[in-house]
């Protein structure tokens, strides 16, 4: 008898394979290697001064918090998107947790219908699906579309499947490779967290905002959180909190600077790759936009 489930052992279920990069590259780096990283999404910058000044006066709060988050930190998070976006939530509609990326692994588990992916997509979304007991149908995404999730290519994605089944597409928004933007559609659950834009993807703090009709799932995930991570880590929860008078502002200098020094920075890349007259099967997609947020 296996020890472990049997179609995870003939799939070969493997680890995500961009932090066993990471890992590589830093260690070739540290072996004195010159290396252009180009095989992990993680911000450059320094995490925002006033969270980092924060979480070190929060270092005391130790006690478990409500797995929803801190009705603060919900607060300020529905403040952020009623500025950027222009959508009002209610806090009682976040769930926060430690990254988004277990919120995903949550939503696909307890969901009761079938997972759409885009390809390409991140590395992880597929793998998650398998894990939670899905097979994932592929909505295929073209370079002429700029790698955009189109009607046609959803329609032909669900043909064979029944209407009366649930479906739960993972739209990253923007979209790797191309990060074309896409619009969230009405009734979509929100994922993001600071991974991105306030450069603290190790702190480990991501969110899910559900839409009213999907409280019910809502419920669930944060009954699953309650029984694997309990919480978000309080002291980061606290300190991105604490900043939340000052968000707007933050966010949009920190935003906007990593913006321009990434524009520039991809500018560069693609006209130097550009000079490499590249042939199929590689082709250089030059980015739309320079940050996404999850
Ligand atoms: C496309 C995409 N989705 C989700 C995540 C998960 O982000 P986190 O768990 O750090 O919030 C990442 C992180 O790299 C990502 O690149």
């Amino acid at each position: 008898m296996e020890l472990v489930r049997k179609d995870l052992v003939a799939q070969k279920y493997g680890g995500a394979t961009n932090l066993a990069y990471n890992e590589k590259i830093k260690k070739m780096i540290e072996e004195g290697h010159s290396v252009y990283h180009f095989g992990f999404g993680q911000s450059p910058f320094p995490v925002i001064e006033l969270a980092s000044e924060s979480l070190k006066q929060h270092t005391g709060q130790c006690a478990y918090l409500h797995v929803q988050g801190l009705p603060a930190l919900r607060k300020g998070i529905c403040d952020f998107h009623r500025h950027y976006d222009h959508v009002t939530f209610d806090p009682e509609d976040i769930v926060v947790a430690p990254g988004s990326k277990e919120l995903i692994l949550l939503v696909m588990t307890v969901f009761n219908g079938e997972i759409l992916l885009n390809s390409p997509s991140w590395t992880t979304y597929k793998p998650q699906a398998v894990l939670s007991g899905h097979c994932s149908i592929m909505v295929d995404s073209r370079e002429e579309d700029e790698w955009r999730v189109t009607p046609q290519g959803l329609e032909k994605a669900v043909e064979d499947l029944s209407s009366d089944r649930y479906k739960l597409l993972v739209l990253c928004n923007p979209c790797n490779p191309s990060e074309s933007v896409q619009l969230y559609p009405e009734g979509a659950i929100l994922c993001s967290g600071m991974s991105k834009w306030a450069a603290a993807g190790g702190w480990r703090l991501g969110y899910h905002i559900y839409p009213r009709e999907l409280q019910a799932l809502r419920d669930v995930v944060a009954s699953a959180g309650s029984h694997t991570y309990s919480c978000a880590p309080a002291p980061v929860q606290y300190a991105f909190a604490q900043v939340r008078n000052t968000l707007l502002s933050l966010g949009q200098n920190a935003a906007g600077r990593a913006r321009a020094l990434d524009r520039f920075a991809e500018d560069l890349i693609a006209d130097s790759l550009a000079t490499l007259q590249l042939t199929p099967p590689f082709v250089m997609v030059k980015t739309i936009t320079t940050i996404y947020l999850p």
